[in-house]
């Protein structure tokens, strides 16, 4: 029995189905997300219906998970489910109760038992049997109710989470974020069994808490007017001044948010961030600062210098607001920030130089260190724990703080290797900013894609880690930072469904890791996505269509999603794409009058949102998106800065900042009368020290042109479109232009700017080739 139990648990390692013993493939058939860590099947199924209760014990937190669920279930699965106390009746029944589980199993694992007439959730802690539940929820809406009833196949579910510390980081900073957004997040989270929620709360761009003594942290602090003209010459009445945007949370909101996170199992982990990304709080109170203060709260992107100064009154203030934070946040682990201290203003400053002899310091490396090992003292004396970016290990570690290492997994390893822990959130892969597809349609983030695959793939635990040294690694985490993410829907669209790989990777045992097994249960998770309104990302089932008119006439249309999961299927009649539709298996030739649709679908279901149009237009112009950039060195996707409210009412550039410069490979001109295009303008609110300089745009009239050449960018110039006059530019405009004598056959077009000046920037939208015979079927909307 002992040699059977081994070989099963060697197999298992290898196995990822395994874990159900029992029929096979069935632990696919359970549409939980993190995939649990152990499911046995049994016989029948539990049903259930707008009868079932809820029991729960004479406990105030278990009543609480048991009212929570049942407000779940009857908004999404099943209305009319209550709540009774445990021991009225025993069939049709939800128990949820505190008992002792074998083994060592911690206070977030759970049993979930389902038998006919009885559903059991059991955990040693609240903690687990808040789990227990969502994976409950999760059974429940698997699929549609059939007759008002929902079947829930009879299984015991063993689980428990492999990383204590799975999270999500919320940046307030860049964009404020209102309460409710912040707990629409919370809820979410928690349905993911996500469990940290990082709140960034102060940068550069804006100081978001208030600190009793110090009110112009957030009346100077948490305001700044926003980048570009349109929003200079938006006059606040009141004022007589630009219009400022901003917020920040009183300490009534933060316990109410704290208090809300808790009971849904994530702890808040305040981030305050110093010695650098300082400038909104020096905006307040410049005696705090290195050197000369900010004009005002940044409303730039990238690295900022200002610091803050190591004077004994400066520490005074850093630790009455740090008071105020252990005041308000119950968390063990306080985040104090740490990276990206640019150390100019130390170095010409002649009192900080003064202070890093008086220490017997050498650098301002060291002086940093010095400067974090300080506050860790502060917050090692009252109770809490520092962690802080993987800066913090330069100029030596503080003796107990944990890294967050975000520069690649290096911090994290050379941490572990000190026998310090870790948390890890790399970029790029665990940064939520990157846009999730290069497909036109993706709202504004930072360049280079992170797709939900890569997510999937990320691997905890870095291998030049020894087994010793693996026990340091906390867990994992995604940030959302937010320079380009200015909305909560925006938010969300960027968060979801990566945040489920995330979870999947933090919570389910290696060995249950399966992209295949992960898509399959997407489909179930994007209807409880719908179910709970929250915005989110289908990227990886999008389907590109890369549409090219060939010399001879037609166009041929080639079809692929990201992932290569699930089957695309199409329509070129102009009719709806279905789950009956043909399935796309080879390149088409179409007409260019013909109106194509296609969409993913993965176990029957839509996947992907329904891309198409008529297939001249799609075969004769490119999104900014679908060009490829001339080079890649800091590639963003960004919005013009016209003043319009509505989320998608914006046009979202691809651009690569350090050089402007887009191409269209292997276009056919044959017949090509015309050009076409649309471009836009973005503020250049981009910090980017020196490396400003190396942007070099051509010389043009004062209002500037879009050049077009053949042949490459050194090739022949084939058409010039002026520009108009900035300053009556409030949104997106076509140019429009004679082809000058075009080479025949195919080419690779090159597009660029010429310009005076690079605030604002022009950006290309869309370019389109107008062939006369067809006009009607390539000529824009
Ligand atoms: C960071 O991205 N500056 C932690």
């Amino acid at each position: 029995m002992v040699a059977r139990a081994i070989i099963l648990a060697f197999l298992c390692a290898l196995l990822p189905a395994c874990a159900s013993q029992g029929r096979p493939g069935f632990a696919d058939d359970l549409q939980i997300i993190p995939r649990p860590a152990s499911v046995s099947p049994s016989s029948g199924a539990f049903v259930l219906r707008p009868s079932t209760r809820i029991a729960v014990p004479d406990d105030d937190e278990v009543r609480w998970i048991g009212a929570w669920l049942a407000d779940l279930l009857s908004r999404t699965a099943q209305p009319g489910i209550q709540l009774v106390d445990l021991g009225a009746p025993d069939s049709d029944i939800i128990v949820l109760q505190i008992a002792s589980l074998p083994g060592n199993a911690g206070d977030e694992a759970y049993r979930l038992q389902v038998s006919p007439g009885k559903i059991v959730v059991a955990a040693n802690d609240p903690a687990g049997l808040f789990y227990g539940a969502v994976s409950l929820w999760q059974l429940a809406t698997a699929g549609a109710p059939v007759d008002r009833a929902i079947t829930i196949p009879a299984v015991t579910i063993e689980d428990a989470p492999r990383f204590a510390w799975r999270g999500l980081m919320l940046d307030v900073a860049r964009h404020y974020l209102p309460p409710p957004a912040i707990k629409n997040m919370i809820d979410w989270m928690a349905l993911h069994k996500l469990n940290v929620l990082h709140w960034h709360l102060t940068d550069d761009q804006g100081w978001r808490l208030e600190i009793p003594g110090y009110p112009r942290l957030t009346e100077v602090g948490a305001w700044r007017v926003p980048a570009g003209e349109a929003a200079a010459q938006d006059i606040d009445p009141a004022t007589g001044q630009p219009r400022e945007y901003g917020g920040y949370y009183t300490a009534d909101e933060v316990r109410d948010l704290v208090a809300y996170a808790a009971k849904r199992q994530v702890t808040i982990v305040p981030e305050i961030d110093m010695p650098g990304h300082a400038q909104a709080a020096l905006a307040a109170y410049p005696q705090l600062g290195a050197g000369e203060p900010p004009a005002g709260v940044s409303s730039d992107w990238g690295v900022h210098d200002y610091l803050f100064n190591v004077e004994e009154s400066t520490f005074a203030t850093l630790e009455a607001i740090l008071a105020e934070v252990l005041k308000l946040f119950p968390s063990p682990y306080i985040h104090i920030g740490g990276d990206e201290a640019v150390k100019t203003r130390w170095e010409s400053s002649e009192r900080v130089q003064a202070r890093i002899n008086e220490l017997g310091l050498e650098t301002e490396a060291e002086l940093q260190s010095w400067f974090i090992k300080r506050i860790e003292r502060f917050l090692a004396a009252h109770g809490r724990k520092l962690i802080g970016w993987d800066e913090i290990l330069e100029g030596g570690l503080a003796p107990a703080a944990t890294v967050m290492s975000w520069r690649g997994v290096d911090g994290a390893v050379e941490a572990a290797s000190l026998g310090h822990d870790a948390v890890l959130t790399p970029s790029p892969t665990l940064y939520f900013d990157h846009f999730q597809s290069r497909l036109p349609g993706e709202p504004p983030g930072r360049g280079g894609v992170v797709s939900l695959q890569d997510v999937y793939s990320f691997d905890p635990i870095p291998e030049e880690l020894s087994e010793a040294e693996r026990r340091h690694v906390l867990g994992i985490q995604a940030n959302l930072w937010s320079e380009h993410i200015r909305l909560p829907a925006r938010l969300a669209y960027m968060a979801f469904p990566r945040a489920a790989a995330l979870a999947e990777v933090a919570w389910s045992p290696p060995a249950r890791l399966d992209w295949a097994n992960f898509a399959s249960r997407l489909p179930a998770q994007f209807e409880r996505y719908r179910l709970l309104g929250i915005p989110f990302a289908t990227s990886a089932f999008d389907v590109r269509v890369a549409a090219d008119w060939r010399a001879a006439g037609d166009i041929v249309v080639e079809l692929s999603n990201q992932s290569g999961t699930g089957t695309i299927r199409y329509t070129a009649d102009g009719s709806a794409v279905t789950a009956g539709s043909p399935p796309y298996t080879e390149p088409l030739r179409l007409a260019a009058s013909a109106e194509l649709a296609a969409a993913t679908f993965l176990g029957g279901r839509q996947v992907s949102r329904r891309a198409g149009g008529r297939v001249g237009r799609l075969a004769s112009q490119r999104w900014s998106q679908e060009l490829e950039l001339c080079t890649r060195r800091l590639v963003l996707s960004l919005e013009d800065d016209a003043p319009v409210e509505a989320t998608d009412a914006r046009r979202v550039f691809l651009v690569d900042l350090m050089n402007p410069c887009w191409i269209w490979r292997g276009v056919d001109l044959s017949g090509v009368a015309r050009i076409e295009a649309s471009v836009g303008q973005v503020p250049f609110n981009f910090q980017l020290g020196a490396d400003r300089d190396k942007i070099k745009l051509a010389p043009g009239s004062a209002t500037g042109e879009l050049i077009v050449r053949a042949n490459g960018c050194q090739g022949e110039l084939v058409a010039i479109l002026p520009l108009l006059d900035p300053a009556l530019t409030d949104g997106v405009r076509v140019l429009s232009g004679e082809l000058d004598n075009p080479p025949q056959g195919e080419t690779d077009l090159c597009f660029r700017f010429t310009a005076r000046k690079l605030d604002p920037l022009w950006v290309l939208d869309r370019v389109a080739l107008v062939r006369e015979r067809h006009a009607r079927d390539t000529a824009a909307p």
